[in-house]
């Protein structure tokens, strides 16, 4: 039986339009995969909270750190993730990149000497690769001849979650919710249009 991790980041709710698009993604995922398990990982409202000291030393040296505080719950994190078979991130544009809800978590999931070591070649990735795919709202418009405002958060989580074994990217989004009702339309129709080209016959 699949796993899908449902990784929530907008503080806004059931009304987030990221989440929307992310539940659009589970339902795809569930049409190939019925009787696949869905973990929901909410930190939209700031459940996980930054790293501690212990934490920070850990990754700075081979130090021996107490496992409790953030080193327990990167541990919790990270199984919960090692555990999935599809990972599915919703979340809004905040200042031109990931929300600090997304960051926090990130910095729990990539952990030196768990999932990614450091080699002379550089930093490598631990985890199994899987499909990983990423529903992003954001107000104004990122990406195509429109945009006028730079795109930090793409190629970010590329490079970060590739550093732990995670190259299976794909990425959705509804741009321009800041632009009335009507944009918004349009830009769910392009998302709806996009998903279904992504999905169609394929096999996962
Ligand atoms: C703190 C904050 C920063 C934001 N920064 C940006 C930004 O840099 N670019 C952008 O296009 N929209 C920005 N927005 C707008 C959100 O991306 C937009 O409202 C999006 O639809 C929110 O997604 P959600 O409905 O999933 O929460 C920002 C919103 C907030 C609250």
């Amino acid at each position: 039986m699949k796993t899908i991790l449902h990784v929530s980041c907008s503080p806004r709710g059931d009304a987030a339009e990221s989440d929307k698009l992310a539940w659009k993604v589970i339902e795809q995922l569930r049409r190939h995969e019925p009787t696949a398990v869905l973990v929901s990982r909410v930190i939209g409202g700031g459940q996980i909270a930054h790293i501690d000291q212990d934490y920070a030393i850990s990754q700075g040296s081979s130090a021996d750190v107490s496992q409790d505080g953030t080193m327990a719950r990167s541990e919790e994190l990270v199984r919960e993730l090692e555990r999935s078979d599809f990972v599915v991130i919703g979340t809004p544009m905040h200042n031109l990149t990931v929300p600090s809800v997304l960051k926090a978590w990130i910095d729990h999931v990539v952990r030196a000497r768990r999932t990614f070591t450091i080699t002379p070649a550089g930093k490598v990735g631990t985890l199994r690769d899987r499909p990983v795919f990423v529903a992003i709202a954001s107000g104004g418009r990122f990406s195509g001849d429109r945009a006028r405002q730079p795109d930090f958060l793409t190629p970010y989580l590329k490079t970060v979650l590739a550093m732990i074994g995670l190259h299976d990217l794909t990425f959705f989004s509804v741009q321009g919710t800041g632009a009335g009702p009507d944009a918004v339309a349009e830009a769910r129709a392009q998302a709806d249009q996009a998903l279904q080209q992504h999905f169609a016959g394929r096999r996962l």
